[in-house]
């Protein structure tokens, strides 16, 4: 505890060091280039202000669906900082000075999809992050976020992002948050941290997961703790990365005890209840798609029905105009004739009975 009281101190010491900073000599010698360029990419419009060592961002197009403002000196994010572009779906701050984040600063950001806050000196990432609806890729790595580690940031459950990757590499956490379920994760950065800890159960809830980086990351963990997690991602062909495979090469590896059919079992359950949660959010999209076709068809098919009843319509009055007079002939005069087409009216009512 006082080691990490004194880490967070120097930490924060040297935070506020560069931040304030004075101007360097090459700073003065170079021309200050301080307005952002707006560019259309990827057919999308973005505003990209990389490297113009900015304590602030300017005002910009509100219309932007990127905004790289990586490589500037932006300390803080503010509740109102984004607000005046709700569309930004990519947004990149990586190598800036970031140490406070408003919880509220995201919160305008419904579309954004990649969220790149790497390369900071965040101690406390808002929870409100992870409740974002559209976000897939999120990258905190190179931050002390040391808060995460200590109190167990309290994550409301299940996260609202879709996050599919997120890398909190070299963040300085000795244990792992508790996310909950994330079900369409695939990609998991974690090497680079001193872990104390590392659970099974923790990979079992990340039923998507398709490759884990744990290198550098668990030298202080007990060999036969690895076992569970090494056997889970065997088990469920997750491919790990590790700088030095030779530990679980050993025979010390080899005879810790397996996991019991118990602990499987909970594993097991814990991976189906994330399967589900999978499977609900993917039906209800093709159950939307689904319904949008079905409900297209049968507007398609009443206008085309519509169309058929008019020209029906027409040919009829066309037809009927002329004829009228013949029609009137074949009536019957006499009520005999009258009788002798009741049983034949019968007989049809009869088939389409059947
Ligand atoms: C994980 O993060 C580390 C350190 O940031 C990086 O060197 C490594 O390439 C990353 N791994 C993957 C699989 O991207
Ligand atoms: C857990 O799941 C695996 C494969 O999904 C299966 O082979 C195994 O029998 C299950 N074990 C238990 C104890 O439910």
């Amino acid at each position: 505890m006082y080691r990490l009281k004194v880490d967070s101190l120097m930490l924060l010491l040297w935070a506020s060091c560069t931040v304030t900073r004075g101007i360097s000599d090459v700073e003065v010698l170079t021309p200050k280039l301080t307005r952002c360029s707006h560019e259309r990419a990827y057919d999308m419009y973005g505003a990209y202000c990389g490297g113009l060592r900015l304590d602030k961002i300017p005002n910009l197009k509100s219309s932007i669906e990127i905004l790289d403002f990586s490589e500037n000196r932006l300390n803080e994010l503010q509740a109102d900082t984004f607000t005046n572009y709700p569309n930004i779906k990519f947004l990149y701050l990586t190598e800036n000075q970031l140490y406070r984040i408003d919880k509220d600063a995201f919160a305008p950001l419904v579309y954004l999809q990649t969220l790149d806050l790497s390369n900071n000196v965040i101690l406390e990432l808002p929870e409100t992050v992870f409740q974002l609806p559209s976000l897939r890729n999120l990258y905190l790595k190179n931050n002390p976020l040391l808060h995460l580690s200590i109190s167990n940031l309290e994550i409301r459950k299940p996260i609202k992002a879709p996050l599919e990757l997120l890398d909190i590499s070299n963040c300085k956490l000795e244990r792992l948050p508790n996310w909950g379920t994330i079900p369409h994760l695939v990609k998991y950065n974690i090497s680079h941290n001193q872990l104390k800890t590392i659970e099974a159960q923790h990979f079992a809830s990340m039923c998507a997961l398709k490759k884990v980086d744990i290198s550098k990351s668990i030298e202080e963990i007990k060999t036969c703790d690895l076992k569970p997690t090494i056997s889970w991602f065997q088990i469920k062909a997750i491919s790990f990365e590790l700088d030095d495979y030779s530990k679980l090469n050993t025979e010390e590896f080899n005879d810790c005890p397996s996991m019991t059919g118990n602990d499987l079992e909970i594993l097991n359950t814990t991976h189906h209840i994330c399967r589900s949660m999978y499977l609900k959010f993917h039906n209800s999209i093709t159950s939307r798609r689904t319904w949008l076709t079905v409900i297209g068809g049968l507007a398609g098919f009443l206008v085309c029905f519509m169309l058929l009843l008019y020209l029906m319509h027409r040919h009829n009055v066309a037809q009927t105009k002329e004829p009228s007079e013949k029609i009137k002939k074949v009536t019957p005069k006499n009520e005999s004739d009258k009788h002798a087409s009741i049983p034949i009216l019968n007989e049809t009512s009869d088939v389409s009975r059947l």
